[in-house]
Formats: C-alpha cells, sequence, structure tokens
C-alpha cells in the first residue's frame, strides 16, 4: 500500500480528534506538532508496511529504553541536528564567528563547585591516569577579553564513567565537575585526571540500538564545557581528543572542525592549549542557557 493511505479522510480525521484540534482547550502550537508528528509516524508504518508485532516491540523499547533517552537522542544524530539547525538560523541572521557550539550531552550537573585560578578537577583516587592540563583565554568577537565570565567544565574519569552517573558507585558527586569564575583578563585553567572515552552503558538501551544498526557507542575522550558571562551569548560546547581513535568516528557526532585540539603528550601529562570565543548576546534570552531539564547536586564546599 503507498502513502496517500494516510491521507484518506478516515485518517485525517483520526488524526484531527487525536491532536484535539476541534477542542477549544489546550496549547494550539502542540496540537499542531503533535499532529504533523503522529502522521509522519503513520507515514513510517505505512512506508515500511511495519507488521503489527514490530510496531509493539518499537513501543516496549521506547517504554523500557525511556531512561536512557538522554543517550539515544545524541546517537541518532538529533542533538547534533539541533545545532545544525541552530547554525543554520544563526548564519541566516548574519550571526556568525566564533567557537563552534557542540551538543550538551546528558550528563551536565548543576550545583558544582564555583572556583577561581588554576582550578583542580578531580578530587577521587583515579590510579594510573595521565595528568591533563588545558588553559587559554576566553575573548569575545573583537579579541577583547571577556570580563567575569564563568567556565563550566566537566568530563568523565580514566574509566569513561562520569560523576553522579557512574554505575560504579566510585566517585564522589562534583568528581571532574566545576565552575571557574574568570576575572578581567578572560584566562582560565585547570587540571585533572586525564578522561578516557566514553562507552554507552553495555546492554543498555543505547547499546542495544546502536547494535542493531550495525553502529558502535564509543566517543572520543573529550572534556565539555558551557561558558557564561555578562553581555555575551552562553556557549555551548566541549574539545574531543584530535588523537584518540574515535576522534574521526563519534557516535554522538559531537566532534567539530575546531574542536579537535591534539594534546601535547609529555610523559604521563598532556597539555592542551585552548582559546575560546564568545558572541555577543543580543538579549537577555541569549545570555541564559537553554531550559533543558539538567541533573542537579547538593553544592559542595570547593575541595
Ligand atoms: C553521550 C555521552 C556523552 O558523554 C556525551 O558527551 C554525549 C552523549 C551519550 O551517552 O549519548
Ligand atoms: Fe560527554
Amino acid at each position: 500500500m503507498d502513502t496517500s493511505f494516510v491521507k484518506s479522510p478516515e485518517v485525517q480525521k483520526l488524526l484531527d480528534r487525536a491532536a484535539g484540534i476541534e477542542e477549544s482547550g489546550g496549547n494550539p502550537r502542540l496540537k499542531a506538532i503533535m499532529r504533523d508528528l503522529i502522521e509522519s509516524a503513520m507515514t513510517v508504518i505505512v512506508k515500511h508496511d511495519v507488521s503489527e508485532s514490530e510496531f509493539w516491540l518499537a513501543v516496549k523499547y521506547l517504554a523500557e529504553g525511556s531512561g536512557e533517552l538522554g543517550l539515544i537522542v545524541p546517537g541518532i544524530g538529533l542533538e547534533h541536528f539541533i545545532d545544525l539547525f541552530l547554525d543554520a538560523k544563526d548564519a541566516q541572521a548574519g550571526r556568525v564567528g566564533g567557537t563552534p557550539r557542540t551538543i550538551e550531552g546528558p550528563l551536565y550537573v548543576a550545583g558544582a563547585p564555583l572556583v577561581e585560578g588554576d582550578a583542580a578537577l578531580t578530587v577521587d583516587p583515579d590510579e594510573g591516569a595521565h595528568t591533563l592540563y588545558m588553559s587559554g583565554a576566553v575573548t569575545g568577537p573583537d579579541g577583547e577579553p571577556v570580563e567575569n565570565a564563568i567556565v563550566h567544565v566537566w568530563h568523565a574519569n580514566s574509566q569513561g564513567w562520569y560523576s553522579h552517573f557512574d554505575p560504579t558507585g566510585e566517585q564522589t558527586p562534583f568528581n571532574n565537575r566545576r565552575r571557574i569564575k574568570l576575572g578581567k583578563d578572560g584566562r582560565y585553567a585547570f587540571h585533572s585526571k586525564q578522561p578516557s572515552g566514553y562507552s554507552v552503558p553495555p546492554g543498555g538501551a543505547t547499546d542495544q540500538l546502536m547494535q542493531a544498526l550495525g553502529r558502535h557507542g564509543n566517543r572520543p575522550a573529550h572534556v565539555h564545557f558551557f561558558i557564561e558571562a555578562p553581555g555575551y551569548r552562553t556557549l555551548t560546547t566541549q574539545i574531543n581528543f584530535g588523537d584518540d581513535p574515535f576522534a574521526a568516528d563519534d557516535f554522538a557526532f559531537g566532534t567539530r572542525e575546531g574542536l579537535l585540539p591534539v594534546p601535547n603528550r609529555q610523559g604521563d601529562a598532556a597539555y592542551i592549549a585552548f582559546d575560546f570565543q564568545l558572541q555577543r548576546a543580543s538579549d537577555a534570552e541569549d545570555e541564559g542557557f537553554s531550559a533543558r531539564a539538567r541533573a542537579a547536586a547538593e553544592p559542595v564546599d570547593a575541595a
């Protein structure tokens, strides 16, 4: 059967009713989006002649895998797509330049200790891990130092696990997570136990999907950032290690040109010099964070 079946009067009437189109209450924008979303699902079902069993398998997958939706969304390229969409809209509005944005990922935790100066991110033991030293400048569009910025930085440990989400339970809540308060010169520096590449939890919903697609669930070693500063647009980005085996094959599509520094390795130490350039904010909304729901933990005193 062809997809024109979805356009039949009976199915179109069903869509109107399902999306509450004829009801006076509810949210009109949500109704319009839901109608298109349900119609798209119906079109996929018809186009691929999805069987009843396959349909219910998909429902079961979503129900049971919902706890990993934050991992599945980057894995299927949707989080990167949002970056591409935002970039395209920026380009249309003439807002170009600066450090590229890239995916936040699902593993940020709000409330990390706010520290100044050369920040030590790692508080837990991480035997045998090399030390990462990263530093640089935060500037604006004209190269001016950005004053009073806060750099939120978070990364995995040498096992690839993030504190707060570590199934081994071995990390304290804010290990490898800090907010660094910068001064007038806009310079930042931190050191930590070097992260390893990240893999999705073995046997979980994301892993199952990746295997079924003939893909893997690995990311290169990387460090996440939010950079916020008065008058500037909050930047969400990350650097991925250019010398990691997965640097050119990130399952989450978070690696971007300009964000792949190769660490300078000297024995057990790795050095990354990296400057960030922010765009100026056009309004208050621009300065703030997206309204994404994020994990939070109780603030603790900086170690
Ligand atoms: C995922 C994990 C990350 O550490 C990240 O930065 C992005 C995505 C994930 O599991 O999907
Ligand atoms: Fe990550």
